[in-house]
């Protein structure tokens, strides 16, 4: 008899599902039937091109079968079957990408989040929380062998030829000594009517009574999609979601629908509470399944969902599809497109819902899944409206959790207080004419820029954005309630001047200004586009301003990050010309505009703004070098 040893990821799994399940132990009977379903779901889907699949046995079924002489529960179903080598492979090893980091995660947080287990993928391996042998005896659809998979879940498994009259696969358990009330028909019945009654295909009950064999099926055995909304409980619904997510916590809120018209379907969508742990590796699945007259034909079609929304889990149902649909035909459908834009549609009204009437519910789904909410602005203009009235922002104004974002390089917390752009357009100060925001790395780091200064003196809120995508999703918003949003890190930023206040008529002064940024444009040519004196400063003696459509610097370190080399692109240099620094040096200018104390003045102007925007200096020992002379001077001066 072969031999194999199992992939050392499996006994991981296996000790992992062992130590942290193990008060949950039923849930084995449910992770075996929702294998079978999908075992009888594939055999279905290949049966449309090859009906001869179906020959010998034209029934599509689970069988559960006690043995009381035996002490062995059996799990039958008549779906696709495996070869021998599908046994070795899908039954010994874990295939899911980044298996090995998630599992690391996982032996960490497995005491204390369970639920983060079923997001994996363990289904077959919970039948060793109530067997201590195991047996899988399988007969792939189409072949005549059939193999015999065998494991006490230690070590190794081995694999041999066996007996199988048809198609499918018999699950074994040998039940360990203290599981044996499984083999009560109640237990079973109420198990499968609390964990598997959502299951489209019959579950029978199979018992020999004196020497006839009897089948009594146990659900309901009809999509449960297609039953009418009031005949469908909590738990069925929770039950569906677990099979087709794996994910162990119920989701955080659902959709169920009907479209009528020239396209028909049934549509049942919900959001998850927690992001899968693949969510950014592109070869992540289980999105969507697309039902053609209840028939499983696509596993993970992404045509129904634009990119931005591939959080969203579930499944379209529809009668006007052809049950052969390939994803090239699909790309052609215009039926699908008109599925997929009332899908979108639908998901944006269950958002909206939400936000109205769950606010904590919402907040939890936009930290974890608003970033990728957000990329529907800059790509899908159709959306851009309403997506746009459903993004969240830090402000001025919001708080953060203590210890979380003002602190922390973590930019923003799930707790943290947020505004939408409505709010903030109705406290918009009087006179205020603008949305106001700027973009960097964190919370803290914008808090404290130069930028604000203006804004915040006149008592304007301005919005904090600190995720990658969310220049690009400023500016693709561009305007909201009839506001146009304005970062306020670019050079064309025009206030309104400040309540009272005159603007000052200082010709000695102004000559002063004009000197030191003629001075500052010679010192700083090729680094900067251009000087002058600016109205948005009050603090700051100076700031880097971006052309329209230039990369913030921020975006500029991610880029290089990913190994872009981009050059800097240049900014404009403002000056303060109420600030004392800057008025002190614009008198030296005036006086004598080639003294030689100008230049390392200047200089450092720029690199401190420089160090404002959080960008890097172009020669850090320089800096230290002028810095240090300009101390010296100080104390010396004083
Ligand atoms: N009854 C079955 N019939 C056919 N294949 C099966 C059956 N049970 C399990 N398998 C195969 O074993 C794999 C592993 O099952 P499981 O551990 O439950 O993970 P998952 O269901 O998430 O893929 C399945 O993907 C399937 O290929
Ligand atoms: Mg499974």
């Amino acid at each position: 008899m072969p031999a194999h040893s199992f992939q050392a990821e499996v006994g991981r799994v296996l000790s992992l599902v062992i130590n942290s399940l193990y008060s949950n132990k039923e849930i084995f009977l449910r992770e075996l039937v929702s294998n079978a379903s999908d075992a009888l779901d594939k055999l279905r889907f290949r049966a449309i091109t090859e009906p001869k699949l179906l020959e010998g046995e034209p029934d599509l079924v689970v069988r559960i079968r006690p043995d009381k002489e035996r002490g062995v529960l059996v799990i039958e179903d008549t779906g696709i079957g495996m070869t021998e080598a599908e046994l070795v492979e899908n039954l010994g090893t874990v295939a899911r990408s980044g298996s090995q980091a998630f599992l690391a995660q996982l032996e960490e947080n497995a005491k204390k989040d369970v639920s983060l287990i079923g997001q994996f993928g363990v289904g077959f391996y919970s039948a060793y929380l109530v067997a201590d042998e195991v047996t899988v005896t399988s007969r792939a659809a189409g072949s005549d062998h059939a193999f015999r998979w065998s494991s006490s879940g230690k070590d190794t498994f081995s694999v041999e030829p066996a007996e199988r009259a048809t198609r499918g696969t018999s699950i074994e358990l040998h039940l360990k000594p203290d599981q044996k009330n499984l083999l009560d028909e109640w237990t079973l019945r109420d198990l499968v009517r609390r964990y598997s009654d959502y299951i489209a295909y019959p579950i029978e009950l199979e018992s020999t009574k004196e020497g006839k064999v009897e089948r009594d099926r146990m659900n309901k055995a009809a999509a449960l999609w297609q039953r009418p909304k009031a005949e469908i409980t909590e738990e069925q619904y929770e039950e569906l979601y677990r099979h087709l997510t794996h994910d162990y916590e119920p989701p955080l809120a659902r959709t169920h629908f009907r479209v009528e018209g020239n396209v028909e379907f049934v549509g049942l969508l919900w959001l998850p509470k927690r992001a899968p742990f693949d969510l950014d590796d592109p070869r992540h699945q289980r999105g969507m399944r697309l039902f053609v007259k209840r028939v499983l034909v696509m596993d993970d079609c992404d045509a129904i969902l634009p990119q931005w929304l591939r959080f969203v889990r579930g499944l379209v149902d529809s009668d006007d599809l052809p049950l052969n649909v390939s994803r090239e035909l699909l790309q052609e459908s215009g039926t699908l497109r008109t599925i997929k834009k009332q899908v979108t549609k639908r998901v944006v009204d269950l958002l909206d819902e939400l936000a109205k009437d769950k606010p904590e519910d919402y907040r939890a789904f936009y930290g974890t899944f608003g970033r990728i909410l957000k990329e529907g602005l800059v790509v899908d203009g159709e959306w851009k409206d309403r997506v746009a009235a459903l993004t969240r922002w830090s402000s001025t104004e919001t708080k953060a959790t203590p210890g979380s974002a003002e602190g922390g390089p973590s930019s923003r917390s799930d707790q943290d207080e947020t505004v939408s752009l409505a709010d903030y357009v109705a406290r918009m100060k009087e006179g205020q004419d603008a949305i106001y925001y700027v973009t960097g790395e964190s919370r803290a780091a914008l808090l404290g820029s130069p930028y604000l200064e203006a804004l915040r003196a006149r008592g304007y809120e301005v919005l904090l954005m600190t995720d990658a995508v969310d220049t690009w999703a400023a500016e693709a918003i561009a305007e909201h309630g009839g506001k146009k949003l304005v970062n306020a890190m670019r050079a064309d930023v025009k206030l309104p001047a400040k309540d009272g206040e005159a603007p000052k008529d200082d010709a000695e002064a102004s000559k002063g200004i004009e000197a030191l940024a003629s001075a500052a444009r010679t010192a700083l040519e090729g680094k900067v586009r251009d000087v002058k004196a600016s109205s948005r400063l009050v603090d700051s003696p100076a700031c880097l301003v971006l052309a329209q459509g230039a990369m913030p610097a921020h975006l500029e370190k991610i880029m290089k990050q990913s190994g872009k080399e981009i050059p800097r692109g240049k900014r404009g240099l403002e000056i303060n010309p109420s600030h004392p620094a800057v008025k002190r040096r614009g008198a030296i200018a005036a006086e004598n505009p080639s003294d030689p104390r100008l230049r390392d003045l200047v200089v450092l102007l720029y690199e401190q703004s420089l160090l404002a925007e959080g960008s890097p200096l172009d020669d850090p020992n320089g800096f230290a070098k002028r810095l240090t002379a300009l101390l010296v001077q100080a104390v010396g001066a004083s």
